[in-house]
């Protein structure tokens, strides 16, 4: 077998997907964190072929841009050809070729709405096209009910005929439950000079990527259809309903493969992980949890119940509950929740704590230092193994900017200390509870709001007379001076 470099892969994503009835082309719709156009490049990219092309044309504005941000992910070229009318899949092979006009090794042909084609499928399928020294190679699948899919005709050897679209086949026709995937490998001299011999004599008056291989076969080259192992694998998203179903089968094997790798997944039906999260041995996930982007778990790390973290790193060991989280990082040992909401660029230290009703964002918080009641933590820095009180705010802004807080090591603040920035606090400082800190607060300083409580006597009765409070106040009123009596 000669290697995959040998070959160039056109992905098909210019059609108008109109079963989809979305503003936004189908196949920027996402599953599994990424986009179904984003599945199947880096499926593409993972054979190492010479050549990507992806084919663009409806609402290219908003396609072609995706290609290029998934061209600088997989860090290779993602050749662009624009299909201006979108006349079938035959044509926008044709206009794929364009970049790459001349060219003779194999050329894959993908969909970009076959979101859970594998590398590794598309490597079984070129093999067995050499093996075959087939000119045209359609991957296919068994289906029990293959409505909606090109059907397979083999003839009474069982060689395969030509590929006939559901909307063309005949009642006979669709009782054929092998069906064409859209992946298939060509010969690129056979591709081309077929392509400039197919018509639009059908249904839908397209120009049919399918007609090749009756054309091939009727010029005496070897046709072939190499079943795929895995039917679930090439499932079409065509709407909706076929979105939602690919996804949940990605999401399956997404989860499965994270608990083949060492982690406990609780409840795998409410786990949902996206592709490219990674994901550490004894990790332990609860219902309800939702891990997306490049999320990284740590090994013994635990998550969940009614955790969303998207982009989020969370060290070795750190448990984190009902927490919702974005672009930020959790130190080994650290304990985050519940009903905690971690804005970007947090970065908690090893043994921190960020507790229940804390909000953060843009905090560095310091090793075995602790935010654990009911707070708001923002612009700031905290050194080591300092702790903030509960019902505190970080005053960050003024109405036109925002300002930085910074709290040394060993500093314990009281219960509603409001920092208001710019502010420091030096190492070993404290506060004491409802000090508004609106200057510096050297090391070792205690900082203390001024101006002494004042209880106004008969307040209540005075100015709220006949309320619930003001009938208590009297008979708390009256027993004391009984008792005095
Ligand atoms: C196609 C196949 C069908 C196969 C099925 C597998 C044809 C004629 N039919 O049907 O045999 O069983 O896929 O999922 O090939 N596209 C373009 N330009 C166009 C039209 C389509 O780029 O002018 C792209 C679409 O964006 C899509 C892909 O080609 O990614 C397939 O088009 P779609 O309309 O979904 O074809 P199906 O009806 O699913
Ligand atoms: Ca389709």
């Amino acid at each position: 077998m000669s290697n995959s470099s040998d070959c160039a892969v056109v992905v098909l994503a210019a059609g108008a997907g109109t079963r989809m009835k979305s503003d936004k082309q189908k196949t920027l719709h996402e599953i599994g964190g990424r986009s179904l156009l984003s599945h199947s490049l880096h499926a593409a990219a993972g054979i190492e072929p010479e050549h990507i092309v992806a084919v663009v044309g409806h609402q290219r504005d908003q396609v072609s841009p995706a290609v290029d941000k998934v061209s600088e992910e997989i860090g290779r070229e993602v050749k662009q050809a624009v299909q201006e009318e979108q006349n079938g899949t035959g044509h926008a092979v044709q206009c794929g070729l364009a970049p790459i006009v001349g060219y003779t090794g194999t050329v894959l042909v993908t969909n970009a709405d076959v979101p859970l084609l594998q590398s590794d499928t598309l490597k079984s399928l070129v093999k067995a096209h050499e093996e075959n020294k087939a000119a045209v190679t359609v991957l296919s699948l068994k289906l029990d009910n293959p409505t909606g899919y090109g059907r397979i005709l083999r003839d009474a050897d069982g060689n395969v005929q030509e590929i006939v679209e559901e909307k063309d086949a005949s009642n006979e026709q669709k009782q054929v439950t092998e069906v064409n995937s859209g992946v298939f490998a060509f010969d690129g001299a056979v591709l081309a000079d077929a392509l400039t011999r197919i018509d639009s004599n059908n249904a839908q008056g397209e120009l049919y990527i399918t007609d090749v291989l009756g054309i091939a076969r009727n010029d005496g080259k070897v046709v072939s259809a190499h079943i795929a192992q895995d039917p679930r694998e090439l499932a079409g998203v065509n709407d909706r309903v076929q979105l939602a179903e690919a996804g949940a089968e990605l999401n399956r094997r997404t989860v499965e493969a994270a608990m083949r790798g060492g982690a406990t997944i609780v409840d795998p039906r409410s786990t949902f992980i996206g592709v490219d999260v990674k994901i550490g041995r004894d990790v332990v996930i609860h219902p309800n949890t939702q891990l997306w982007g490049a999320t990284v778990i740590a090994d013994r790390a635990e998550i969940g119940p009614d955790t969303t973290l998207t982009d989020m790193i969370v060290g070795e060991g750190a448990s984190v509950v009902r927490t919702h989280g974005s672009e930020s990082e959790i130190g080994a040992q650290a304990t985050v929740g519940p009903y905690t909401f971690i804005r970007p660029k947090t970065v908690l230290g090893e043994r921190g704590k960020l507790g229940g009703f804390v909000e953060s964002k843009n905090a560095q918080i310091g090793a075995g230092s602790k935010v654990p009641h009911l707070t708001y933590i923002g612009d700031a820095t905290v050194g080591e193994e300092s702790n903030i009180g509960a019902s505190s705010v970080f005053v960050n802004y003024d109405g036109v900017h925002k300002h930085q807080t910074n709290i040394g090591s060993y500093v314990r603040t009281g219960s509603d200390t409001m920092f208001v920035a710019p502010v420091t606090v030096g190492d070993g400082a404290y506060t004491g509870a409802g000090t508004v800190v609106l200057k510096d607060v050297p090391a070792g300083a205690l900082a203390i709001k001024e101006g002494r409580q004042r209880n106004i006597e008969g307040w209540v009765e005075d100015k709220r007379p006949g309320t619930p409070a003001a009938q208590a106040a009297q008979r708390a009123r009256e027993n004391s001076t009984k008792q005095e009596g």
